[in-house]
């Protein structure tokens, strides 16, 4: 794999997501072939926000590789707690492991990782912006369960603001051919300016609808999610967007009979539990799938050791003022920027400067 470090989907070619896809496939049809295949190789996973799925996930798929584990999953039982800068932590854990995970609170807190690691790092959610590994189970998922992932009408539904697994999925979604996109939410939890973007660069269709009644059957795939509370400015804002979007029996009569439903999980209250019965059900399953997926990923990615990290200078321009990104809480980081047409985005979390 040509990334040293796995941030973002869009780093891997699509030759290379195909083989990891492929490769997680053969593992889920023979685990025990992969058994000792990380023997002697650690994983670090720092967990700076709550996780069951990608966290445990992560360390299964590194145990069943045969490989060990080291990590915390509540930084208040780390020198974190002591004001540790998320830079120093880096270089210390990478230098005792081969691989780092990483999930923060804080938007682009992965980036900002990968610049100071002497080992890969994937990023396994920072703050609202992305999870690559997520979108790498969902497709491994969709592989398996409908054997493609073009000319595909795929409905998101729930909160698409701030729904870190939406803006992953539908940057990878649309750079295949024929997919069309139906986005069900309130008009104040729509996706961000730079998702839709991608959108409307890829050539892909996409409509926006207020009710899950009016799309659900002209769908394929319905990927529901939970609102992401802890994302919210204030409880009272919260409480008015919850609760609006849920998928039960009745709802889902309406479904075409070959419907996928997923969801990143955990849930809330958008899936009735009755609907886990039905056979067009896949999101525990699609839990496991990621297990496989992340074992593909551990193995095309470990094994590089690089240099310690050289000093970055700021880029004229490259102040970001989004108040979730990493760059405000971590001063030293360096001001970089991207560009995207003639718009100037944060490298870090990509808002627009
Ligand atoms: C998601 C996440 O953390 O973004 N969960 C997960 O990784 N499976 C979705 C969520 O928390 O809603």
């Amino acid at each position: 794999m040509e990334a040293k470090h796995l941030i973002d989907l869009d780093q891997l070619s699509p030759g290379e997501l195909d083989e990891i896809i492929r490769l997680a496939q053969k593992i889920h049809s023979n685990p025990s072939a992969y058994m000792d295949r990380c023997h002697g190789r650690i994983m670090a996973t720092l967990f700076y926000e709550p996780s069951t799925r990608t966290q445990m996930s992560f360390q299964t798929a590194m145990l069943r590789l045969g490989g060990q584990i080291i990590g915390f999953d509540n930084p208040s039982n780390s020198s974190v707690s002591k004001g540790e800068s998320l830079q120093d932590t880096v270089r210390i854990v990478s230098g005792y492991a081969d691989i780092l995970v990483i999930r923060n609170p804080l938007e682009g807190s992965a980036y900002a990782a990968s610049l100071y690691s002497r080992c890969p790092v994937i990023n396994a959610g920072d703050g609202g912006h992305l999870h690559p590994t997520q979108t790498l189970t969902d497709v491994v998922t969709l592989s398996m369960e409908l054997g493609r992932l073009d000319h595909l009408t795929i409905g998101l539904c729930g909160d698409m603001k701030n729904g870190r697994t939406v803006h992953s999925l539908i940057k990878c979604l649309s750079k295949y051919p024929g997919n069309r996109f139906v986005m069900i939410s309130t008009p104040e939890l729509r996706i961000p300016e730079y998702i839709e973007d991608v959108l409307r660069e890829s050539g892909c269709t996409y409509e926006f609808r207020d009710t899950l009644e009016e799309a659900i059957g002209e769908l394929d795939v319905l990927y529901m999610t939970r609102i992401q509370g802890e994302r919210f400015a204030s409880r009272a804002e919260y409480e008015r967007q919850k609760g609006v979007y849920i998928l039960d029996t009745q709802r889902l009569k309406l479904a075409k009979p070959t419907l996928k439903i997923l969801h990143p999980l955990p849930r809330v209250d958008e899936i009735e539990q009755e609907v886990d019965y039905d056979p067009r059900a896949k999101y525990f399953e699609q839990a496991e799938y990621g297990m496989y997926a992340r074992m593909a990923l551990i193995l095309k990615m470990i094994g590089q050791k690089y240099p310690p990290a050289k000093k970055i200078e700021n880029e004229q321009g490259g102040h970001c003022t989004n108040p979730r990104c990493v760059t405000q809480s971590e001063g030293y980081l360096p001001k970089l920027y991207c560009e995207h047409g003639d718009v100037k985005e944060c490298r870090y979390c990509n808002a627009k400067i």
